[in-house]
């Protein structure tokens, strides 16, 4: 799960698809990194973990990281929460094998619709409760995907 900073989008949607992973009792590797290097090692933005624990899930034990082009080889498959993220990461591909494991998140929840998953970084709470909504969304779909594997 990959976003700008590590601290909003991408710490949810790890947390909510581990969540999942967890109950199905699956043995899938989740984990999230940022495009940017600004926010490496901190923990989530308090305003995403509020959102998370209202909700009940914890996000708090995360920390931010880059992302790296080992990633491309530690997982099979890499989502991006808009199209910036998902050029950048694009831009680190080495071939197109890694070209292929990138994907746009919402992509799962609402297919040839274009969707991102909007910035709450600069906006007001319920920027984070959307975002918590979409990413609830599109974990379910990648989930239903993944057991039907
Ligand atoms: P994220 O949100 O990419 O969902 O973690 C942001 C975090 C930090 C900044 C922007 C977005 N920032 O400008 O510092």
């Amino acid at each position: 799960m990959v976003c700008l900073g590590n601290i909003c989008r991408s710490p949810l949607a790890d947390a909510l698809l581990q969540e999942k992973v967890n109950k199905r009792g699956l043995n899938h590797i989740v984990d999230s990194a940022g495009t940017c290097d600004n926010h490496i090692g901190q923990s989530p933005d308090s305003r995403m973990t509020a959102t998370a624990e209202s909700f009940d899930l914890s996000i708090n034990h995360l920390r931010a990281r880059q992302f790296e082009v080992s990633d491309f080889d530690n997982f099979d498959l890499i989502y991006a929460m808009d199209n910036s993220n998902f050029q950048n990461i694009l831009s680190l591909a080495r071939n197109e094998e890694d070209e292929r494991k990138v994907k746009m998140i919402l992509d799962e929840s609402h297919p040839k619709m274009q969707l991102e998953v909007p910035d709450p970084y600069f906006g007001g709470e319920r920027g984070f409760i959307e975002v918590y909504n979409l990413l609830d969304n599109a974990t379910d779909c990648i989930m239903n995907k993944l057991i039907k594997e």
